[in-house]
């Protein structure tokens, strides 16, 4: 299988931190791979190197074959890269489907905000959008609560239309960085179930879980770091085995017993 995203020798120094430390790594085409590891060990910061948010202090990251290593983000979200953040980034003023709608103006070279509120967009341009939102909505089971404010959604339903919003620039590769924290065991199981869908439906994923229930019942691969190093790589069964993983990280209750 081919690999979409490619990350060679990556670094990150915030001053005398080290929170990426040399990291190398690849997600194949149409898998669920999982990046794991304890509080503060640097994956959120990977999401940030992947998407350009910031700098990488050392290394390269290579999506479809192309070297996007200190492009801006919107440039690697129009070739095809979408995310969900650890914390929720939605506008609670806005309804539902208007922040889905942000989601189809994210290839624009501004802000969210600016680019919502500035640009005027022709109305049959901005009736596509909607449609489109309306369809990302449905997909994710969302297509009910459309018209109701942000702020009045539960924290369950939100984590839900984040995932929506980023799929309205059809990404081939979706970063979802601790999309289950906080549901409780229903929601999580719709969750799980929505990015099996996803999955099936032709998109990479490249997931920051700490759940483990759901990490380990849908990774196809998981890298694990601690202080910003790799420290194991393999299926959910050799991560669950591995003594370094277990110590570092997962503790005695996961290994699986023979
Ligand atoms: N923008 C930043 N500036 C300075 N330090 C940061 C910044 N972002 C993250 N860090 C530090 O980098 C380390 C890794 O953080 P992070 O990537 O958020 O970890 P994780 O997502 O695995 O919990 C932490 O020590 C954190 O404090
Ligand atoms: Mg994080």
């Amino acid at each position: 299988m081919a690999v979409i995203l490619k990350l060679d020798r990556v670094t990150k120094q915030f001053g005398g931190l080290t929170a990426v430390n040399d990291l190398s790594l690849e997600v194949r085409q149409g898998s669920i791979h999982a990046l794991i590891g304890p509080n503060g060990s640097g994956k959120t910061t990977t999401t940030n190197l992947i998407q350009g948010v910031f700098p990488v202090t050392g290394g390269r990251v290579l999506f479809r074959d192309q070297d996007i290593t200190g492009k801006p983000t919107f440039e690697i979200a129009r070739q095809g890269m979408a995310r969900t953040f650890q914390n929720i980034k939605l506008y609670n003023t806005m309804t539902a489907i208007e922040n889905v709608m942000v989601g189809g103006h994210q290839l624009a070279p501004m802000g969210l905000v600016s680019s919502l509120l500035q640009i005027r967009r022709s109305r049959s341009e901005e009736r596509m959008l909607e449609e489109k939102a309306n369809r990302m909505l449905e997909y994710v089971g969302l297509a009910s609560i459309g018209g109701e404010l942000v702020k009045n959604l539960p924290y369950g339903k939100k984590k839900v239309l984040e995932v929506a919003r980023a799929l309205m620039t059809d990404p081939a590769l979706l970063l979802l960085d601790e999309p289950a924290a906080g549901l409780n065991p229903s929601e999580r199981g719709f969750f799980i179930d929505l990015l099996r869908r996803i999955n099936a439906d032709g998109k990479t994923l490249f997931l920051i879980e700490h759940n483990m229930d759901v990490v380990m019942n849908i990774s196809d691969m998981l890298t694990v770091i601690n202080f910003g190093r790799k420290i194991a790589e393999g299926t959910a069964t050799e991560i669950q085995n591995n003594p370094d993983v277990i110590k570092a990280y997962l503790g005695e209750r996961y290994k699986v017993k023979r």
